[in-house]
């Protein structure tokens, strides 16, 4: 393995460990052995996802007149997924090895050795291509070369919810995309709006897949959450709104604080065959760039697609053109695990500090998880009261933790590795001057202020 491969494999090996040791990110299940592709968010992990599903939220909808929110249902009818063409086209190529059952995903592996698998690709199409590169793949497992046809795997979820006949007969679906929920609603936010085009409707929600190798912590699981938001335009328009979208989202993503120099736009080379262009804002993941955000001109597919398959026509009326047409729809997608993963990385820094590693989280301000810890110097009565009052003070308009418990430098570390900006420290000297130390994440500069200014203070340092 080469030094680059190490050093970034032990950076993600960091970040695994710090996010479970600080209540960031849990395996699901541990106490049962666990369960493959699925993560719990521990008590500083909902803190940070709801920044990040704030922020978006906030740019998304509520700082654009164009655009609404929603808040569809997991499970809709099965049709819908027939319709959009998800139960007969969304797979993934799969083959099995003979050896240890280890089930590998085709494209994949393929890219691995910089062999591009067509998502078009019929099963005999790839497994032509699969046969003739093999020879170079190993099983990740077990490092044997002995596979299985190239079989495509469906990644739907099925459920039985409403199938009360107990043979699977009509199997319903958790959502592979929240996106359908979106466009089935077209008619109703349009009737009970009144929006004109363009305009979008905007959603967050659970997703579900079933990935055949959930990989890379929470880049790829197979339940996890989507921020989308469908635009829809005239036809005409479709390719202007949708290089102001490509521009809008960049900027959203940098006002997160992730380093420019770690994101990236890359373009689909290989399009659905209903796609007018297709990019992805890739982010410097710790084995290289890879797919954070999906922005995508969808042409009219997906309403032309509801049309047919619920029997009503999902078009639009311009009244001052006397017009009617299927509007084209551009989308943005990004993964909440993914961004939560990225800013993440992007925060993780190591430093020495006096001959020993400080680990800090250096996160934006506005999206750390917890804005100010406030530390008592002991645990004595008269130091306690104070900082607990200026606990329940601050709390009234930031995210607070409270902690007495270890040495002053412990806690100011372990602050660090959650990423919090400001540590406010009341010590002796605080019961004769009023006065507390307020302690910088970045610089770990102290500065003493007065109680009575704190909160202006911390105001204006975090916004
Ligand atoms: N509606 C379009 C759509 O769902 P996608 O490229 O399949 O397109 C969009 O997914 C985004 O959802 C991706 O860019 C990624 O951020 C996130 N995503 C997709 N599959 C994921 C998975 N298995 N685990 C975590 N995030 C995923």
């Amino acid at each position: 393995m080469s030094e680059t491969n190490n050093k970034n494999e032990g950076k993600m090996e960091a970040i695994v460990s710090l996010c479970k040791r600080r209540g960031f990110v849990y395996p699901s299940s541990e106490i049962y052995g666990g369960f493959a592709g699925v993560y719990d968010f521990g008590p500083l992990g909902v803190e940070l996802e709801t920044n990040l599903k704030n922020h978006w939220w906030k740019v998304m909808v509520q700082k654009r007149l164009d655009i609404v929110g929603l808040d569809s249902s997991i499970f809709m009818n099965p049709k819908i997924w027939e319709a959009s063409g998800h139960t007969k086209g969304f797979s993934d190529p799969m083959t099995e090895c003979k050896e240890c059952n280890t089930r590998i995903r085709v494209d994949k592996v393929l890219e691995e050795i910089s062999v591009t698998a067509d998502e078009k690709m019929s099963e005999e199409e790839i497994n032509k291509l699969f046969d003739e590169n093999k020879n170079k793949i190993k099983c990740q497992k077990c490092g044997k070369q002995n596979f299985s046809k190239v079989k495509k795997f469906n990644l739907l979820v099925q459920s039985n919810l409403g199938d009360f006949t107990d043979n699977g007969d009509a199997p319903s679906y958790l959502r592979g995309e929240t996106c359908q929920g979106i466009y089935v609603n077209f008619d109703n936010v349009v009737d009970s709006t009144h929006m004109k085009l363009p305009f979008g409707i905007a959603q967050i929600g659970k997703a579900f897949r079933n990935e055949i190798s959930p990989r890379q912590f929470l880049f790829r699981g197979r339940e996890f959450e989507q921020m989308e938001m469908q635009y829809f335009t005239h036809p005409d328009n479709e390719m202007e709104e949708y290089e102001k979208l490509k521009d809008y989202r960049w900027k959203a993503i940098l006002s997160l604080g992730i380093k420019p120099e770690n994101l990236k736009w890359k373009r689909h080379e290989n399009l659905v065959f209903y796609a007018k262009d297709a990019w992805d804002i890739e982010y410097n993941f710790p084995w290289g760039f890879d797919e954070l955000e999906g922005v995508h001109a969808r042409g009219n597919y997906d309403l032309t697609q509801h049309s047919k398959g619920s029997g009503k026509e999902l078009n639009y009326y311009d009244q001052e053109k006397n017009e009617r047409f299927i509007p084209h729809i551009i989308e943005s997608s990004t993964g909440v695990g993914r961004l939560f993963f990225a800013v993440i990385n992007d925060a993780f820094t190591e430093e020495e500090v006096e001959g020993e590693t400080r680990i800090v989280l250096k996160f934006n301000k506005k999206i750390a998880p917890v804005k100010i810890a406030i530390l008592p110097l002991s645990k004595k009565e008269e130091l306690v009261k104070p900082a607990l009052d200026i606990f329940n003070t601050l709390n009234e308009s930031f995210v607070c933790q409270y902690d007495e418990t270890q040495s002053i430098g412990k806690r100011y570390r372990r602050q660090d590795e959650i990423g919090t900006p400001y540590c406010v420290t009341v010590d002796f000297d605080t019961l004769t001057d009023n006065a507390v130390t307020v302690r910088d994440r970045d610089t770990m500069k102290q500065e003493r202020i007065k109680i009575v200014d704190l909160d202006n203070y911390l105001l204006e340092k975090l916004g």
